[in-house]
């Protein structure tokens, strides 16, 4: 089987990459991604001399050399990750957000189907598996969670040009019945993650000895899920995910942002033990919040549960100290 994996370089695609090739071992991957500064292909060290793993430089949004690609690969299957993803750069810049995640996402589907259906309209084996987030759905209040029935708010350029992926792979599902599946996937923890995203700033501004900033108050809540639990998640939807379904994915663990960053403090005090006065809490600082900052995400995962028989099963405590300690690595 050929696997496609798109934004391979990036946080959950390497992660991803790593877990699928040691668990398909007679699966052929080829990972195409732009390097975006988000990239690293040291994340991929374990598999980077393996004959069943190739590497390929490619922006999505330039539609003749993903055809190439596509038609001298000949993936039997696609994990889609590659997209712009930190909020903060779409609120800064969108246009990169509407090239790579909107006009890229169209490009790969549009070169799948010409690649996987044939002349009599019926298609080759395939399966197209599009990594979404759960922000399409917007913001919630105090109670209740998204499911796939919610019907989608996006905020954020960044959650506007995920959403509108979404819409293109369903209308290809709805309107040539291509095989694909969708996932909307709450926040990842774990290693690999680009010094912008919330977990490597507290650690990296910790340990320098700065101030941690935190948005607001730090009463925006986020459902934290193990990035590991997430690829075995991704894996199953594409082994036995409904054709055309989409599946909400989440770790059922609920942070407010303040809270978290203070456990990531204590663990710093029990790991590191050079915090100001002894207490890494002691650089927290709050500084002027996100334009739009959507309050709370939640997720009710019944249906993957149910379906499919996933759950996160990871404990929380001990996989953000395992990625405390990883990005202490990087950063001492
Ligand atoms: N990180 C999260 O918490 C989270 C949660 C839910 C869903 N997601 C989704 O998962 C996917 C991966 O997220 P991530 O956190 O690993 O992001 P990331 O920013 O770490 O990695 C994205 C990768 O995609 C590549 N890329 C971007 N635009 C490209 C283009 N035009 N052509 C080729 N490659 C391109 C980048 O170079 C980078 O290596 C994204 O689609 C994101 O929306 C992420």
């Amino acid at each position: 089987m050929n696997i496609l994996v798109t934004g391979g370089a990036g946080f959950i695609g390497s992660n991803l990459l790593c877990y699928l090739h040691d668990r398909y071992s007679e699966a052929e991957f080829l990972n195409i991604d732009k390097l975006s500064y988000a990239s690293d292909l040291s994340y991929l060290n374990s598999i980077k001399t393996s004959n069943r793993y190739r590497f390929k430089k490619l922006d999505i949004v330039d539609r003749d050399a993903l055809r190439d690609i596509i038609r001298g690969f000949e993936p039997d299957g696609v994990f889609h990750l590659a997209a712009e993803s930190h909020v903060d750069n779409s609120i800064s810049g969108p246009e990169p957000f509407i090239q790579s995640n909107v006009v890229g996402t169209f490009n790969l589907l549009e070169e799948c189907r010409r690649f996987w259906q044939q002349e009599d309209g019926n298609w080759n084996p395939h399966r197209f598996l599009h990594v979404s987030t759960d922000e399409v759905y917007g913001e919630l209040g105090d109670e209740g969670a998204f499911s796939e029935k919610t019907p989608y708010a996006p905020n954020s350029p960044y959650s506007a040009s995920k959403a509108g992926s979404d819409f293109i792979v369903r209308s290809y599902h709805h309107t040539y019945g291509m095989n694909v599946v969708t996932t909307n996937c709450s926040n990842n923890f774990g290693p690999h993650q680009h010094d912008e995203k919330l977990i490597p700033t507290v650690i990296r501004t910790a340990l320098n000895g700065k101030e941690i900033p935190v948005y607001g108050k730090g009463e925006n809540v986020r459902d934290w899920l193990y990035v590991k639990d997430h690829c075995e998640a991704l894996d199953l939807v594409f082994q036995q995910g409904k054709k055309g379904d989409t599946y909400v994915i989440g770790g059922n663990n609920e942070w407010k942002n303040i809270d978290l960053v203070k456990k990531i403090c204590d663990i710093l005090n029990e790991e590191v033990g050079e915090g100001p006065e002894g207490d890494y809490k002691n650089l927290i600082t709050f500084v002027m919040d996100r334009p739009g900052h959507d309050f709370r995400y939640a997720i009710d995962a019944s249906k993957i549960k149910e379906e499919l028989g996933w759950s996160a099963t990871r404990s929380f405590e001990d996989h953000l100290r395992e990625t405390v300690r990883w990005y202490m690595e990087q950063y001492q």
